[in-house]
């Protein structure tokens, strides 16, 4: 028994936030930012809009998309670092407003690498036996943990949802996941503050040490998308598209180097929306299906990496 992906959906909130917008908050440039990160924009959701409202517009296309009804789901997993709320999960909230009670609905916290970790976690589900239609999304409010003084953080994130429905089947689908985690890496990328005895503890803005986190991301990425190919000997050549999590694009290219993939074979969203974390994955995906450049039969390499530090790959035949 397998996992497909039926359906694909994305949301991106309405304000965009350019470059040019940036520099008028702190002292950057649109050149620096696009030259050592190749962002353009971003975009910050609006007041009053909640990560499960992200991820409902998503979720809603997804579900479109794989022509099924609500009613099949039997499994919502949400990955996110920017929850509405401590508790209950995103993922409950989700599901109310699906309007689809009973079924098992929870978050996963991997940061950038969560959708891959959510992923992983469906496509177990559904082969176990567990599972026979999965809603699996990542979505995140980042705009609302950068210190919007701080411009060695504040120019590389944004706000997202992007969600994919999986469907139990015969053939493959989901072909391999292969997860990671380093927890001696927590200090380079990381929210440092919590909630406790009714108020916020320690800082709870994002702060990243960017160059230790860039040298990290370039070999952890290269090792899993090498590692998961070979694991499956499936040849570097075989790949059709990688779709990588979109935070800095010498990071993909470095990525794309490594598997002698030209770049015209890779999917890069994010000059238009920054590094949106567990989001930017299913992001980049359903921008590729619904623009046609993902085909049936397509063989995709998924890869990403976060706070943690986590990461991951994933293989998927569409
Ligand atoms: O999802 C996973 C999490 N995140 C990542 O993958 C991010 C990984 N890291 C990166 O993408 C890069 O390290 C950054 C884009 C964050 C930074 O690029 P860099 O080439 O590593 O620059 P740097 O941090 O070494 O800084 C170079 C210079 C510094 O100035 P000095 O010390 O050389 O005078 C910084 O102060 O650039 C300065 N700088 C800026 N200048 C203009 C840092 N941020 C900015 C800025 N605008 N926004």
């Amino acid at each position: 028994m397998y996992a497909r992906i039926i359906g694909t959906g994305s949301y991106l909130p309405e304000k965009i936030l350019t470059n040019d917008d940036l520099s008028k908050l702190v002292d950057t440039s649109d050149a620096w930012i696009t030259e050592r990160t190749g962002i353009r924009e971003r975009r910050v959701a609006a007041e009053g809009e909640k990560t499960s409202d992200l991820a409902l517009a998503a979720s809603r296309k997804a579900i479109e998309a794989a022509g099924i009804s609500p009613s099949e789901i039997d499994l919502i997993i949400v990955a996110t670092t920017t929850p509405d709320l401590i508790f209950p999960s995103t993922a409950c909230i989700l599901q109310q407003k699906l309007g689809i009670p009973g079924c098992p609905a929870f978050d996963v916290q991997a940061v950038c690498s969560g959708f891959l970790y959510a992923l992983a976690t469906a496509d177990n589900f559904i082969r176990a036996g567990s599972s026979r239609c999965a809603l699996v999304i990542g979505a995140e409010i980042f705009s609302r943990i950068l210190d919007w003084s701080d411009r060695t953080t504040c120019v590389l994130f944004g706000d997202g949802a992007g969600a994919a429905v999986l469907k139990r089947d015969q053939v493959p689908g989901v072909i391999a996941t292969e997860l990671h985690a380093d927890g001696r890496y927590t200090d380079i990328l990381r929210v440092p503050g919590n909630v406790a005895e009714g108020a916020v503890k320690g800082k709870p803005y994002l702060e990243m040490d960017g160059p230790a986190v860039f040298k990290f991301a370039v070999k952890a990425l290269g090792d899993a998308a090498e590692s998961i190919l070979a694991s499956q000997r499936v040849a570097k050549t075989e790949v059709d598209w990688m779709i990588p999590h979109q935070a800095n694009l010498r990071i993909i290219e470095s990525t794309a180097r490594r598997l002698d993939l030209p770049m015209s074979k890779v999917v890069v969203t994010l000059p238009y929306h920054g590094n949106t974390s567990a989001a930017s994955i299913p992001l980049a995906l359903d921008t590729a299906v619904r623009d046609g450049r993902v085909k049936k039969n397509d063989l995709l390499l998924l890869e990403g990496i976060g706070g943690g530090f986590a990461w991951g790959s994933a293989l998927v035949r569409w």
